[in-house]
């Protein structure tokens, strides 16, 4: 059986072995190095010759111009027949010459690939030297009898598809090729080191014991600790690790001619009565899934990269992430250690492609397979087991429940009794020490925090087991295009119940891709590939290019680890640090102004503690005043300067007085036209076609909007915009019933209604008109069965309720005063506060790399848009309402697959909403809990000109 068919890990590989920072010798061999693709798999050594062209390592030669990148979900890309391989079989061919200076210590020697995907085999001057499997795993094999001083050949074929890629069905792009990092290592003198540092909360003391090579030194200067291998330090005093306070501790390991250089962290994860705990306290994790993903690079992420990503983390609040679904780079978990995030690492194991045969022939249940899910344990485990950040070890995403995973959890504890075992997918948790599932619905995660759960397994014992598992949400609130919806939600209940110890948002990233030359990012189906998975890989809190979506905005307000409540409470959420590192700040704001501003006085609140203090007192005043309590870092930290906000709060002190806006003003009757205040109306269409001397259109009812990912729901499940397309909602026609012309002002009734279908909305547009401005009152009342007969179909919701107005082009200054400066939607609005904004209409754009709906800004009192020379207009809302501005209908952007289908039109598209249907999690999880009725409503809103300018005098 050829080698990467088989059920072989590896051949010649070398025992795995933590990474370490050491001082021998060695040569990068990173850098541009000659490359060949073939179709299916050659025979005999890598030659350079015709047809050779260049490529970078690490990188995938998908993502360099050679084939293309493929996207699947759960699907296998190829027939599930295992462990076979199709034909097909890109396989590509990566060589380089590399020096070795005269003197460099060639004997012992070890060639070091940090990830290669799927599978290789390697020569070195010809000779053959191993092979593996294990894409997001180290290998090592010794070359030192195969080297020479000079020049040296090095050749590794890597093929795309192999029997380890039944064990990489994660959901995400397959991208093959060496895509981390390759190293050749001195021979090492300390081969490896296991530190154990663990942390005694009661008396503040600590134990090391550092296993390595017999005869070595182990030194923590800072704690005066000179001993050797294998003999237990006690020390009276350490300063823990945790995430919270990342102290991390120098040390070396030295034997003659080799130093190895260790950070330690001293910290003692245990599972106390059924609550996994971190130095003696109860961890709560809000958590974050995160891929390896960058835009142009896929999964060859720069170290940079991985820094931003935890810096964002951190700057959002998180606490925690699992590396979904394979050990992330090595350099990831150092970062984790420093900056201070609590790590689920997990093995490179997933099999959900079995799916598609009831789960026959899972490799997870099949002893055959076993040796190799061991192998990947054991590698991850090794390689990262000195990372005081990796507190529970992950053994699978999603590849059902399987015998196997016995022997892996097995392993681990025997290997590694300092950590928990974690695996969700096997509904007995027979080998986990925690129980979890992804995307329960609000009334089940409340249900496992009463332990009034249903049953999971027949089996009355491993019932029993689980039952008293602490509970982890592996996966939730489903990121993809806009959204998630209830983040809020969920925090509540993760936070009310001890058994919950927080959660994991699917995902950090977006996986758009830019391929060479291209503008748009693409996902599954760009290439004409039948089998794809979509736009499902694009659900992450961060766009492609790493800036922050709406969603973690949203999701740092809502994971607060401080929060500021009532007038005024702050409580201290945090585990295991008061509030001493934190300032607090107010300021009031008067219509949006700031009047007034100080630092509040708070005494140090010790962690889960609280303190009530008295509120500033400040001058009243006629309009609406906020008052906003901001908790900010005192200090510069590794991940954020002084004056960084954690968290804060707004209370609204008084609400504006109202000024009424009566009527007054006649309607001028011109023919064709008539006028009232500063309108001017289509005598026919009832319709505003000129605003304070702005050409405009409309207002019309609205009651679609361009479905999110959310509101399609997953494969038809769930979804929302199958019933609203059902109902006609996408296809309604306006049809004007009559213009009244009445003593104080004008009356437009319409009816509103989608073709084909008996049901309505009766809208009736009431203008009026005084030295105040133009005022326009919509009353909208549904008709007939919307909630579902035979033969019109059952519609619970709608989209939003609104309405439209076109305007000039050059209206593009949007000034607001309400929820910003991010959109906001009903279940996705805690990060929104109120205050005085200022954005051009393209601004106010979300770039989801999937166009749908966005943009919304909502609790909006007033805004304003105006051209560059300050004309346009002004509208207030009562009650307050949600703003939506672009340079695109909604039919555009609904049809809009990629950012540049949309191309502005010449004018701007203004939506002003009393309201929208929530967001949710249906793409992958529960629909919202925030539906927008079928209902009767009423809104009104005013329009003066904007600026200081007078309101009548527009037709002299
Ligand atoms: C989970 C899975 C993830 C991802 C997510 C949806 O079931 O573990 O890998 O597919 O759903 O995006």
């Amino acid at each position: 059986m050829r080698y990467f068919e088989d059920l072989t890990p590896s051949t010649g590989a070398r025992e795995p072995r933590a990474w370490l920072r050491s001082s021998r010798p060695r040569i990068s061999l990173n850098g541009r190095w000659d490359f060949k693709l073939w179709d299916s798999v050659p025979s005999g050594e890598p030659v350079v010759g015709e047809g050779w062209g260049p490529i970078e390592v690490p990188g995938h030669w998908v993502l360099q111009g050679y084939d293309r990148p493929r996207y699947t979900n759960t699907a296998f890309p190829f027939p599930i027949d295992p462990p076979y391989t199709p034909s097909v079989n890109p396989t590509g061919d990566h060589v380089r010459w590399f020096d070795l200076p005269a003197d460099w210590p060639i004997d012992g020697a070890i060639l070091r690939f940090e990830g290669v995907d799927s599978a290789f085999k390697v020569w070195v001057n010809g000779g053959e030297v191993g092979t593996a499997k294990g894409s997001r795993l180290p290998s090592e094999f010794e070359v030192g009898s195969l080297l020479r001083p000079g020049r040296n050949l090095l050749a590794v074929r890597v093929h795309q598809w192999s029997s380890g890629s039944y064990l990489e069905d994660q959901d995400m792009w397959w991208l093959p090729g060496i895509f981390r990092d390759v190293t050749l290592l001195a021979r090492p003198l300390i081969d490896d080191v296991f530190v154990h540092a663990s942390y005694d909360h009661v008396t503040g003391g600590g134990t090391l014991t550092v296993e390595t090579e017999p005869g070595a030194v182990v030194r923590v200067p800072e704690l005066g600790v000179v001993t050797e291998p294998g003999v237990p330090v006690e020390l009276a005093a350490v300063e823990p690790w945790s995430a919270e306070v990342p102290r991390l501790y120098d040390a070396t390991v030295e034997v003659p001619g080799e130093t190895v250089e260790l950070r330690i962290g001293f910290r003692t994860v245990a599972m106390v009565h059924g609550v996994f705990t971190a130095n003696g306290r109860p961890l709560f994790f809000r958590g974050v899934n995160r891929h390896e993903h960058d835009e142009r690079r896929g999964r060859a992420l720069s170290v940079d990269a991985m820094r931003r990503d935890l810096v964002l983390m951190k700057q959002h609040n998180l606490n925690a992430v699992r590396t979904a679904h394979y050990p992330p780079h090595p350099a990831f978990l150092d970062l984790c250690d420093e900056l201070g995030l609590w790590v689920i690492d997990e093995c490179d194991i997933e099999t959900h492609g079995f799916i598609y045969t009831d789960w026959r022939g899972n490799p997870a249940d099949d002893p055959d397979w076993a040796p190799m899910m061991l192998d990947r344990m054991r590698r991850m485990v090794e390689r990262d087991k000195n990372h005081p950040s990796v507190v529970i070890w992950s053994l699978a995403n999603e590849s059902d429940r399987g015998g196997n995973f016995g022997e892996l959890a097995a392993w681990t504890r025997s290997r590694d009794p300092g950590r928990a075992v974690f695996y969700e997918r096997d509904r007995t948790y027979e080998f986990s020490d925690f129980y979890s599932l992804m995307y329960p619905p609000l009334e089940d995660l409340e249900a496992i925090g009463t332990r009034t759960e249903d049953v999971t397994t027949e089996d009355s014992a491993l019932e029993a087991r689980r039952r008293a598992l602490p509970f982890i949400l592996a996966e939730y609130a489903h990121a993809m295009g806009n959204g998630p919806g209830g983040l809020a939600d969920y925090q509540r209940v993760l936070e009310r119940y001890p058994r919950l110890q927080g959660g994991f948002v699917w995902e950090w990233i977006d996986h758009g891709l830019l391929l060479p030359g291209a503008t748009d990012h693409v996902y599954g189906g760009d290439f004409g590939e039948r089998l794809h998975g979509t736009n499902f890989c694009i659900d992450g809190l961060l766009f492609p290019d790493r800036t922050p979506s709406p969603g973690l905005t949203e999701y740092k307000k809502v994971l607060e680890p401080v929060r500021i409540t009532g007038l005024l409470t702050i409580e201290n959420h945090r585990t295991f640090t008061s509030t001493d590192d934190l300032e607090f700040l107010w300021s009031v704001t008067a219509d949006g102004v700031e009047v007034d501003s100080g630092r509040l006085e708070v005494p140090e609140i010790a962690p889960g503690a609280s303190a009530c203090l008295e509120p500033p007192t400040t001058i009243s005043s006629e309009v609406e005043r906020v008052l906003t309590v901001r908790a900010v870092l005192a200090k510069d930290t590794a991940w954020a300067n002084a004056g960084h906000e954690v968290a804060w709060s707004q209370f609204v002190l008084e609400q504006a007085v109202a000024v009424s806006t009566g009527s007054g003003l006649p309607v001028v009757d011109r023919g064709e036209v008539l006028r009232l205040g500063g309108g001017e109306f289509d005598r026919t269409t009832g319709r505003l076609t000129r605003l304070y001397g702005q050409e405009v259109d409309g207002p019309q009812l609205d009651l679609w909007r361009a479905p999110t990912d959310n509101d399609n729901g997953q494969g038809g499940r769930n979804g929302v915009t199958q019933e609203w397309r059902a109902a006609g909602l996408d296809r309604l026609l306006h049809r004007v019933d009559g213009v009244d012309v009445l003593d104080d002002g004008l009356v437009v009734r319409t009816r509103v209604a989608p073709e084909g279908l008996g049901v309505g909305v009766r809208t009736t547009y009431r203008w009026t008109a005084s030295d105040d401005g133009l005022r326009l009152t919509v009353d909208v009342q549904p008709e007939g069965e919307w909630a579902g007969t035979a033969v019109t179909p059952r519609c619970g919701s709608w989209p939003r309720v609104g309405v439209r107005l076109e305007l000039p082009k050059a209206l593009e200054n949007v000034q607001w005063y309400g929820g910003g400066p991010g959109e906001a939607y009903a279940d996705s609005r805690d990060a929104s506060r109120i205050g005085r904004y200022e954005r051009t209409v393209d601004d106010l754009q979300t770039p989801y790399v999937v166009p749908q709906e966005n943009g919304a800004r909502m609790d909006v009192r007033w805004a304003s848009l105006t051209d560059a020379a300050g004309n346009g207009f002004r509208v207030t809302g009562s009650p307050h309402f949600q703003l939506t501005a672009r340079r695109w209908t909604t039919e555009d952007l609904e049809q809009a697959r990629h950012r540049s289908d949309l191309t502005p039109r010449a004018h701007i598209y203004l939506t002003l909403d009393l309201a929208q249907n929530g967001l949710g999690s249906a793409s992958c999880g529960p629909p919202t809990r925030i539906g927008l009725e079928v209902a009767p409503y009423t809104f009104t809103l005013t329009f003066r000109p904007a600026g200081s300018k007078s309101v009548d005098n527009y037709f002299p």
